[in-house]
């Protein structure tokens, strides 16, 4: 992904996407845990924060455990010691957090691939991963993806929001859950035309949250 933006792509990145989701994501929100990949700045952070998430609520992971470093240090205190982070793949992560009993309310899943592959780290088999795992079994989430970035053109043909839907009812399989679709928008992120698409994870065995565990 792009390291710099103008100043152009981040306004239209809060506005188009960190902002909306987290308003669909939080319009239920009743305190628990909420998850994001938030690279190696704190703009999603602070949008979470502004809107009443504790900062012992918020999961933090990124693939690059030296993005989690960096992200680290945009921390106060305060939020280092709450904020629990783990320099893995989401897939990794969230099953471990989940052995441990945390349970999500709320994630943004902006994992920066296409729905084209379907290979260890892509972004079908990530969420089917996440969503096996049981920790967004009564959440709401958001998937964010770059749209049009498939190699074939074969892709065009399939609507990329079923294909999010089927990768997490496959990883939910064999649970009473339902996956709805709450709203869905496409933006400009400088050359990359992006997707994300909020969900409603709804009906899996319900654990009890740990929001203290690391
Ligand atoms: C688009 S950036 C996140 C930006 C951030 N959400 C924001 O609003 O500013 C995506 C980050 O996710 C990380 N990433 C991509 N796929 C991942 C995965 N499967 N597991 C963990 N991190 C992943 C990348 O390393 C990158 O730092």
């Amino acid at each position: 992904m792009r390291r710099d933006c103008s100043k152009y792509e981040c306004e239209q990145k809060h506005s188009e996407s960190r902002i909306p989701i987290w308003k669909i994501l939080l319009k239920t929100y009743h305190g628990g845990n909420v998850l994001i990949l938030p690279e190696k700045i704190r703009k999603e952070l602070d949008v979470l924060l502004s809107s009443g998430v504790q900062p012992r609520n918020v999961y933090a992971v990124d693939k690059s455990p030296a993005v989690i470093a960096i992200f680290t240090r945009t921390l106060s205190a305060l939020e280092r010691s709450g904020i629990h982070r783990r320099g893995a793949l989401a897939s990794v992560a969230c099953p471990a957090w989940a052995k441990e009993g945390v349970q999500l309310e709320a994630a943004h899943f902006d994992l920066c691939g296409n729905v084209q592959g379907y290979r260890h780290g892509s972004v079908r088999q990530e969420l089917e991963s996440i969503a096996r795992c049981g920790i967004i079994d009564n959440a709401r989430i958001a998937v964010t993806v770059e749209k049009g970035r498939e190699s074939s053109e074969l892709i065009e043909q399939f609507d990329r929001i079923g294909l999010l839907t089927a990768a997490l009812k496959n990883g939910l399989r064999g649970r009473r859950s339902t996956v709805k679709v709450l709203d869905s928008r496409t933006y400009q992120n400088g050359p990359s035309p992006m997707l994300w698409v909020a969900f409603q994870i709804k009906g899996g065995i319900v654990c009890r949250s740990k929001s203290t565990a690391k």
